[in-house]
């Protein structure tokens, strides 16, 4: 039986760390907010910016909420963000994506000050985690090294395969990996004989957006699995991208859904904000 990675637990022990972090900051006269946009009313969205209102308040900082109609133009998002860069009190911006079609997300991505860029998106944060260099970390796979670390998962030399290569988690997490000395492998949609693949990580981090898609015939005897997806069944039950049921006898460890890798995003994003408020120059 595998041991249950908790991210639920992990996160709130950060959290907790972040509290204790902002008093003192606060104490060296240290403040800021983080500012959340929301384009549209998509309802996992409105969720996601509920929580990191919720986490923001909990750990002792001010959010600033932007929810704008889904009519806003890409002019006016652009103009809203120059603003935000401006702010001095502004120490975080973030835009909840998806944004509506007619506004492009890597123009909008752009215009965000890299210092002010806490969700790590920025061709800047991007280019500088690459190269070693400090920058703001992507929060989910950030968080993924986290829950790694904290559950006593040894990294270095380990073969890890990435199943996923997108911006946001995919490609960063490869990356963040290979900083940590694991022998890492990126697969994806084009990959030849996937679960053979699969079958030689010892650390097997899942993000391909498919419900329920890996099974047993993926995974090592011993391996650690780290699931990405969330996703609602035909039950309306949630779901990740692996089987658990069937996965979770032969994994060593391996994260539940919900509960798992997603608690860890917002729980990063807070640690984000309070390295840019603790970074501030003054
Ligand atoms: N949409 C899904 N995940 C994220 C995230 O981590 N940050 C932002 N801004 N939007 C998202």
């Amino acid at each position: 039986m595998a041991k249950l990675i908790d991210g639920k637990k992990i996160s709130q022990e950060i959290k907790d760390e972040l509290k204790e972090k902002v008093v003192a900051l606060k104490a060296e006269g240290k403040t800021g907010a983080l500012a959340v946009i929301q384009v549209g009313e998509d309802p996992a969205s409105s969720v996601y910016v509920r929580n990191k209102k919720n986490a923001c308040a909990y750990i002792g900082i001010e959010s600033l909420a932007y929810e704008l109609p889904e009519s806003t133009t890409e002019e006016e998002l652009l103009k809203l963000i120059e603003e935000l860069n401006e702010k001095e009190k502004v120490r975080g911006i973030l835009v909840q994506l998806p944004l509506p079609s007619h506004i492009c997300e890597d123009k909008v991505i752009q215009a965000i000050s890299p210092e002010k860029d806490v969700d790590g998106f920025h061709p800047q944060s991007v280019g500088a985690m690459t190269i070693g260099e400090k920058s703001f970390l992507s929060c989910t796979p950030s968080g993924i090294i986290q829950l790694l670390k904290r559950s006593g998962v040894e990294i270095e030399g380990k073969h890890c395969v990435v199943i996923g290569r997108s911006n946001i988690v995919g490609k960063p997490m490869a990356l963040l990996m290979l900083r940590e000395n694991a022998t890492v492998t990126i697969a994806h949609s084009r990959t030849k004989n996937l679960p053979e693949l699969c079958k030689q990580a010892d650390i097997l981090i899942v993000a391909i957006g498919k419900p329920r898609f890996i099974g047993a015939e993926y995974v090592k005897e011993g391996a650690v699995v780290i699931d990405v997806g969330i996703h609602r069944d035909e039950n309306n039950k949630l779901c990740g991208d692996v089987k658990f049921d069937e996965v979770e006898p032969i994994a060593s460890a391996i994260t539940p859904v919900p509960g798992g890798v997603g608690p860890m995003t917002i729980a990063m994003l807070m640690s984000n904000c309070v390295q840019s408020i603790e970074e501030k120059r003054r």
